[in-house]
């Protein structure tokens, strides 16, 4: 007999969300609610939920793809029947407490993706809350597996995450946006990769982790770009909210003089500025 899939609920089909959903649905049964239902309509392959509370009866973990202004909507909406459910988000700015906080004693996850998931090459960082389990973690690497890389990280670290991988392929899509396609491969690698390790070693990382995850950022940004045919401004435009830590990292890279590694601390700053409490 076929062993029946797991289910995943991903809450909120933007840019993340779906690009999540459609990596995972191979291995596992994925519900998807949007409150933009024009968005999930034409998702082929998933379940569409008629609400949230549909999904979260189906599925026993809950990955929560909304903007971090909408987070606490959805917190309110998901606590009653959080309680034997994995809750992993994927919002900047949210850490595990305020959601156990917010939830009760649930087991929470929090990971920081990146764009270049929708194509299986993103990096993405994983912490775990105070009432997850080892084997929980373990499930999320496994899980995030499915869209590229994974590094477990400290909690404390995840701000610097945001601020490098995060918005990372943000900023090398600015920086290519003036440039013709034949000179992107070369910027990317020859400009691009060192800035980005020597900014990733300044935000606190190890040098063996720098390294990898500036090739693993300039990799993947480079391969969705090729891959999806989109210009560099309109991947830019989709890594970047109104207010996040990408604009605010922009904000210092097209004063002109300014370095990828000041635009990473000034990613990193914002990062801590919206960090819940
Ligand atoms: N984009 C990136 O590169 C990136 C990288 C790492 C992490 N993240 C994180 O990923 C999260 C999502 O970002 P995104 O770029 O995917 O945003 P997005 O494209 O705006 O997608 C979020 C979706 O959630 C929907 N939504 C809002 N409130 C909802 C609710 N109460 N119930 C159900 N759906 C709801 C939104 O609908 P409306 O549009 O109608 O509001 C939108 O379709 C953010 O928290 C961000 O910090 C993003």
């Amino acid at each position: 007999m076929e062993k029946k899939k797991q289910i995943i609920g991903i809450i909120g089909y933007g840019n993340m969300g779906s690009a999540i959903a459609q990596r995972i649905k191979q291995a596992f049964e994925v519900f998807i609610f949007d409150k933009d239902t024009g968005k999930v309509k034409s998702a082929a392959g998933l379940t569409i939920a008629k609400n949230i509370k549909e999904l979260i009866q189906n599925a026993g973990i809950i990955i929560l793809a909304v903007k971090p202004q909408d987070f606490d909507t959805v917190l309110t909406d998901i606590k009653h029947d959080a309680a034997d459910t994995l809750i992993i988000s994927i919002a900047a700015g949210i850490p595990t407490q305020y959601m156990e906080k917010k939830l009760g004693n649930v087991r929470v996850i929090r990971v920081m993706p990146n764009l270049p998931a929708k194509i299986g090459k993103g990096v993405t960082f994983i912490c775990k809350g105070k009432f997850a389990t080892e084997d929980d973690l373990h499930f999320a690497k496994e899980l995030f597996n499915h869209v590229g890389r994974t590094l477990a990280l400290r909690e404390n670290m995840m701000d610097a995450a945001t601020a490098v991988a995060g918005s990372g392929p943000g900023f090398l899509y600015d920086r290519l946006s003036d440039k013709k396609a034949a000179e992107w491969e070369r910027y990317a690698f020859d400009v691009f990769m060192p800035e980005c390790e020597a900014s990733a070693l300044d935000r606190g990382f190890s040098p063996q982790q720098a390294e990898l995850i500036a090739k693993w950022v300039t990799e993947g940004s480079l391969d969705l770009l090729k891959i999806s045919k989109e210009s560099p401004k309109v991947l830019c435009i989709q890594v970047t909210s109104k207010g996040g830590t990408t604009e605010a990292g922009l904000e210092v890279l097209r004063k002109g003089n300014g370095s990828l590694k000041d635009a990473t601390k000034a990613a990193q700053k914002k990062a801590k500025e919206l960090t819940r409490r």
